[in-house]
C-alpha cells in the first residue's frame, strides 16, 4: 500500500497520499484539501510547494547538485556544448549525431529576425533597457510568426521543432540587433558557419571589413555561461512560463512572460547588480569589508549580490564550474580585472563570517558570470538578456511538458483574503 499522511483538523482526520520523485523527494498530495476540508495550503512564496511533477530537470539545494535529464552539470560543462545540452532539454535524451546536426541546422535557419520585427526595434527609444526590449519582441513573436502561435495546442506542438529553434535562436539575434541599434549600428546577418557562441559574437562585434574573430576560449567561456543557465527547475521565472502555458498561450507569448519575470535584481537582474556592486566598491576605495558590514546590518537596504539562493543552501554547483572557467578565461585574456580581487574578498570573507554561514548565504552563479561577461565586451545593462538566452531551451522545454499533458489544468492559487470585511458603498458628498 502507497504511503499516506495524516492531518488531523477541527477533531477529524484526513489521509493524504504520498508522492516519491526519482531521487526520493517527497511531496504530500493536498490536491483535494479544499474540497474536503474547506482548508487551503498556505505557502506565501511557494518554498514547500510542488507545482508541478516535472522530468527536466533535478536540483537538490543541500546538496549542491544539478541534473538536467539526470546528467550531472559538472559532465556537460565538462564535454558538451549549449546546443547538444538544449536539445537535451527540449526532448528529453542526448541526441545521435544525426539528430544533433539537424537541430544545428535548423537553429542556424531559424536565426534571422523578420524584416519587420528588425524595423519594430528601431521604433523603440535608443535608451530602452534591454531586457524592456527583448520581453516586446519575444511576445511579438507570436505577430511576426502567426503559424507558430497560433494558442491552438495540437498545431503549436504540432509546430515545435521550428518554434523552439526560432525562440533558441532569434532570442541571440534579437538581443544583438537590439544592442547594435542602441548604438546606431546596423545589424549583421547570423553566419551559419559560426558555433552558437561564435554567432552570437559576430552579431554583437562583426564591422564592416573586419569581421569578429574566433577566439577559442572565449567562444568556449560564452557558450559554458550559456550552458550553466540553460535550466534550473521551478524558479520565478521558469514557473512564470509554466503559469502562463496553463491557460493555453502559444510558447513566444509564455516565454515573452518569463523573461520579464527575470527582469527584477532577485533573480536574473542579480549578475547586473553583481558588478554594479563590485565597481561601487572599487570606487569608494573599499576592499570589500565595508560593503560586508553593510550588506550584514540590512539597515542600508544593502545585500551582498551574487550571493544567496532559495534552494541551494550548501553551494551552488554553477558557480564553482563558473569561477573556475572565470579565472582560466582571465589568465588566458591576460585580464587584471580589479574588480575580481574585490569579488575574491567578499567570497573570503563571507565565506568565514557567521552571518553568511549561519543563514547559508553562498556565491551563486552569478557572481562569477558578470564577470565573465565583462571580459568578453558585453555591456553590463545586457547581462540579464545573457542569462535570458541561455535559460530559452529550459522555459521551451518547460511550456513542452505544460502542452504535451492533456490533464493539465490551468494553475490558479489561491489566497487568504485580508481586506475590509463588507462594507456598504458610500457616496462622494457623504465621505470624510
Ligand atoms: N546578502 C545579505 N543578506 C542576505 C542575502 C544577501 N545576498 N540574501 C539573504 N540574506 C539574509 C536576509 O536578510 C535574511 O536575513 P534575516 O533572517 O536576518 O532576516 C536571510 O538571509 C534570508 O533571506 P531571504 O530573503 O528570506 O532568503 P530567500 O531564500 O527568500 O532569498 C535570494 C534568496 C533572493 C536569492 C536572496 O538570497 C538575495 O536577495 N540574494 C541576492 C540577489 C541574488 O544574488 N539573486 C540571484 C539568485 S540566483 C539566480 O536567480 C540565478
Amino acid at each position: 500500500m502507497s504511503k499516506q499522511a495524516i492531518l488531523k483538523l477541527d477533531e477529524k482526520e484526513f489521509e493524504f497520499p504520498v508522492i516519491e520523485g526519482v531521487e526520493d523527494e517527497k511531496a504530500v498530495d493536498f490536491r483535494t484539501l479544499r474540497s474536503r476540508t474547506g482548508y487551503i495550503s498556505y505557502d506565501e512564496g511557494y518554498g514547500n510547494t510542488g507545482s508541478c511533477q516535472s522530468e527536466i530537470t533535478f536540483v537538490d539545494g543541500e546538496q549542491g547538485i544539478l541534473r538536467y535529464r539526470g546528467v550531472p552539470i559538472e559532465q556537460l560543462a565538462e564535454s558538451s556544448d549549449f546546443l547538444e545540452t538544449s536539445y537535451m532539454i527540449l526532448y528529453g535524451n542526448l541526441p545521435t549525431r544525426e539528430k544533433l546536426d539537424q537541430f544545428r541546422a535548423r537553429i542556424h535557419d531559424n536565426a534571422a529576425v523578420s524584416p519587420l520585427m528588425s524595423e519594430a526595434l528601431k521604433g523603440m527609444p535608443k535608451d530602452s533597457p534591454p531586457m524592456g526590449v527583448l520581453g516586446c519582441l519575444l511576445s511579438a513573436m507570436s505577430c511576426y510568426n502567426p503559424d507558430l502561435a497560433t494558442n491552438d495546442r495540437a498545431c503549436d506542438l504540432e509546430n515545435f521543432d521550428e518554434s523552439a529553434a526560432a525562440a533558441i535562436a532569434q532570442t541571440a539575434t534579437a538581443a544583438a540587433l537590439s544592442y547594435r541599434i542602441s548604438i546606431g549600428l546596423a545589424g549583421n546577418q547570423p553566419d551559419p558557419s559560426l558555433s552558437f557562441a561564435d554567432n552570437f559574437l559576430h552579431l554583437m562585434f562583426s564591422e564592416e571589413g573586419k569581421p569578429y574573430e574566433p577566439v577559442a576560449e572565449v567562444s568556449r567561456a560564452l557558450d559554458l555561461m550559456l550552458l550553466l543557465h540553460a535550466d534550473h527547475e521551478q524558479n520565478c521565472s521558469t514557473s512564470t512560463v509554466r503559469m502562463v502555458a496553463s491557460g493555453g498561450a502559444n510558447l513566444f507569448a509564455s516565454v515573452g512572460a518569463g523573461s520579464n519575470a527575470l527582469w527584477g535584481p532577485a533573480h536574473g537582474g542579480a549578475n547586473m547588480a553583481v558588478i554594479k556592486m563590485l565597481e561601487e566598491i572599487r570606487e569608494s576605495g573599499d576592499d570589500g569589508s565595508r560593503f560586508i558590514e553593510q550588506a550584514k546590518s540590512g539597515k542600508s537596504g544593502k545585500r551582498l549580490m551574487g550571493f544567496g539562493h532559495r534552494v541551494y543552501k550548501s553551494f551552488d554547483p554553477r558557480a564553482k564550474i563558473i569561477g573556475k572557467a572565470c579565472d582560466d578565461l582571465l589568465n588566458k585574456m591576460g585580464i587584471d580585472d580589479p574588480c575580481l580581487d574585490i569579488a575574491r574578498n567578499l567570497e573570503k570573507a563571507a565565506l568565514a563570517d557567521d552571518y553568511f554561514i549561519a543563514r547559508n548565504l553562498y556565491p551563486n552563479v552569478d557572481f562569477y558570470s558578470g564577470i565573465v561577461l565583462r571580459a568578453l565586451g558585453i555591456p553590463v545593462d545586457m547581462f540579464t538578456v545573457m542569462f535570458a538566452i541561455g535559460r530559452m531551451p529550459g522555459w521551451v522545454a518547460n511550456w513542452r511538458e505544460i502542452a504535451m499533458n492533456p490533464k493539465g489544468k490551468i494553475n490558479r492559487p489561491r489566497q487568504i483574503y485580508q481586506g475590509p470585511a463588507q462594507r456598504d458603498y458610500v457616496p462622494v458628498e457623504d465621505r470624510t
